[in-house]
């Protein structure tokens, strides 16, 4: 195994802490790179504290003889600075550290299906932007695109259609919300065998988990296994305000039935992840 270490930026994250636990179980050496405070240093893992953004000390810091650049990070809040600047940022810093480009560290970019189609709704469009930024600087780079995570669809139903209170009788629910919704430990597992491989793969197909769901047939899946009966009211998401905005940005995620030929699939089903005791909520 490589002793030059991977760095993980954004390993405060969802998916960066589990990758960033992930590698350090298999000793691969480790620099974690996070805005807020970090773990402190300890054998094998260097942590470094800074901003994604130009001309940060941290993150030149934190990129100094890396062989692997896992990009987890992301600030829906502020994603021309962050995801987009941020994403420049890092592919400058890398070739001003490296100029050679042999010598340059992979990235590898945690992306979303299906973000072109919806390029309208401005999260996806800046993942659009962050993308072509990695792909036309010529650093070596691997770019997943994955379906929307369990834990994820878990907010949305309790964030933004009420579900987290259970004593209603009662939710309402967009309609032409299109799910591939995949296990982020699964997602986790295939960065971490990325960062192993030492390749830079490009563009991979997307990871998907193994069923469509539309929201509603999600939603009626998490109300079984919290034996509610309580009803659903279906709405069409126009309006331009977020969360409609996202809810259409999730439209058209592909209904087909999977070619595994063309994605790289999930094992873990919506319904297994919400009845596993081990499963991690946010
Ligand atoms: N959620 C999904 O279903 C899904 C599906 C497909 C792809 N993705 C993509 O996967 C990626 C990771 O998602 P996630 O849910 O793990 O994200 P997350 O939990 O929100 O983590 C994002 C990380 O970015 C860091 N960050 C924000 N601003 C920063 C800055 N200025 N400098 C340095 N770090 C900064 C945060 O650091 P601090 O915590 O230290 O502030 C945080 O650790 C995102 O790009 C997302 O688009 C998500």
């Amino acid at each position: 195994m490589s002793s030059t270490p991977a760095l993980v930026l954004g390993a405060n994250g969802h998916l960066g802490k589990i990758v960033a636990a992930d590698l350090a179980a298999r000793n691969v050496p480790l620099v974690l790179f996070g805005h807020s405070s970090l773990p402190a240093s300890s054998d094998g893992v260097k942590a470094v504290q800074g901003s994604l953004v130009a001309d940060d000390p941290g993150l030149a810091e934190a990129l100094k003889d890396v062989a692997t650049v896992v990009h987890c990070v992301s600030n829906p809040l502020r994603t021309q600075e962050i995801d987009v600047g941020g994403t420049q940022a890092l592919v400058d810093t890398i070739k001003k550290l490296y100029p050679s480009a042999e010598s340059q560290p992979r990235i590898i970019y945690i992306s979303i299906v299906g973000i072109e189609e919806h390029s309208d709704y401005f999260y996806y469009k800046a993942k659009v932007d962050a993308e072509r930024i990695i792909i036309s600087s010529g650093v070596p780079h691997t770019i997943l695109r994955t379906a929307q995570w369990h834990p994820f669809i878990k907010v949305i139903a309790d964030q933004f259609l009420g579900l987290k209170d259970p004593s209603a009788d009662c939710y309402t629910v967009p309609t032409g919300v299109d799910l591939r919704p995949v296990s982020i430990e699964e997602v986790g597992g295939k960065v971490v065998e990325l960062v192993l491989s030492g390749k830079a793969e490009g563009c991979l197909p997307d990871m998907v988990g193994p069923e469509f769901l539309s929201l509603e047939q999600a939603v009626t899946i998490y109300l079984k296994s919290r034996q509610s009966h309580a009803q659903l009211k279906l709405y069409d998401p126009v309006s331009p305000d977020y969360p409609d905005s996202m809810f259409r940005a999730f439209n058209g995620n592909a209904r087909d039935p999977i070619d595994p030929k063309f994605f790289i699939l999930g094992k873990q089903t919506w319904e297994e992840f919400l009845n596993d005791p081990n499963s991690r909520f946010w």
